[in-house]
């Protein structure tokens, strides 16, 4: 049983939603009307508050903004067939913000804080929740260092946001990705694992030189030998070799993704066989070159299931087969659907209703 925080109602003086205009929602780019916002001092959590989505006041020596110390975390709201709000696996995104922030030295949420937070902030701004397909809510959940101190340490105060954002689709159309193999994301033993944003930082200068070739994204390889591949710095990778699902296990380099999960969890229940194990470039290639990955896809929060059409490697582009004969990730990206808007059993659990 959770039990339920003290939050202080705020209200916007003038709602923005007519501005929205549903039927051509772009990524990332409009934001609902309130945001939910705690601080974290003396040790405690407290001052719970929904107020109106604003501009944040920063001193320009707040840690952040020099040293990064700070996670966060992805996860969508629906509307199901019977106009009801429901998010996708809120406990799991609350699980994986707390383990982020272990890594990062931040004190970690009481679980009542998060969801108590999430559910009063979508209640208030449900009707910011597109339903026209391939739209939703993104949530996103962040904690950041707030001291202003320039010296190397944990920061002794701390901001936990959530605010919310219509999206529609993050990626339009089947992606081309690039297998890099000179710059590397993540190490073990460093922070690969940890929803936190220096990894996307770090990962920015190599995309973009991918993204000058024509390509949507890289395949990041492992740091050391890049002979395995690991995942795409927006979303987890499965290849359809033999009919089975294979992909890397999520170690302390690979993010644990919430849609990774949902999607192999399908998967198996319906006998697909799924190989977690390292995945080496050598046997992609192979593959690729025999003709026989039959489908290759992402699985993110932002990105849900996003086919891939082309992967590059060394200079050689491998186009892979069309998109409408991919029965795994369709079914997948079907049944994942199906669920959300309550035309599918929620055998495992996943939907919670605001
Ligand atoms: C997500 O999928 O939620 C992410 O945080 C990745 C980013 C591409 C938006």
């Amino acid at each position: 049983m959770i039990e339920t925080i003290d939050i202080k109602i705020g209200q916007t003086a003038k709602s923005r939603i007519n501005e929205l205009d549903f039927d051509n929602i772009p990524f990332g780019r409009v934001f609902s009307d309130h945001m939910f916002v705690a601080e974290f001092d003396n040790g405690v959590w407290k001052n719970f508050e929904i107020r109106p989505y604003e501009f944040l006041s920063l001193s320009p020596a707040n840690t952040i903004l020099h040293y990064g110390q700070s996670v966060f975390e992805g996860m969508k709201a629906y509307k199901n067939l019977n106009g009801e709000a429901i998010l996708f696996r809120p406990l799991d995104n609350f699980i994986r913000l707390n383990k982020s922030a272990r890594r990062m030295c931040i004190p970690e949420l009481p679980e009542e804080l998060f969801m108590g937070g999430l559910t009063e902030l979508i209640r208030k701004d449900s009707q910011w929740i597109p339903d026209r397909p391939g739209t939703s809510l993104y949530v996103r959940p962040f904690i950041f260092a707030s001291d202003d101190y320039i010296g190397i340490k944990p920061s002794d105060t701390y901001k936990f946001i959530i605010f919310t954002c219509p999206v529609g689709a993050y990626y339009s159309q089947p992606v081309r990705v690039k297998i890099e193999t000179e710059f590397s994301r993540a190490f073990e033993g460093g922070v690969g694992y940890a929803k936190t944003g220096g990894n996307y930082a770090a990962s920015l200068y190599p995309a973009k030189l991918a993204q000058e070739k024509g390509y949507d994204q890289l395949i990041w390889t492992d740091g050391k030998t890049h002979q395995y591949i690991e995942e795409s710095g927006t979303m987890n990778l499965m290849f359809v070799i033999d009919g089975k699902i294979i992909t890397a296990p999520t170690d302390d380099t690979i993010l644990k993704g919430v849609t990774r999960d949902s999607a192999l969890t399908l998967a198996r229940d319906w006998g697909i066989e799924v190989e977690e194990r390292k995945v080496a470039v050598a046997e992609i290639l192979e593959a690729l070159k025999a003709g026989k990955v039959q489908e290759a896809f992402g699985t993110g929060t932002a990105a849900t299931i996003a086919h891939i059409a082309e992967i590059g490697y060394d200079g050689v582009d491998y186009q892979l087969p069309p998109v409408e004969g991919r029965t795994v990730s369709n079914k997948i990206l079907a049944a994942l659907n199906d669920i959300k808007l309550g035309k599918a059993e929620d055998k495992f659990n996943w939907i919670h209703k605001v």
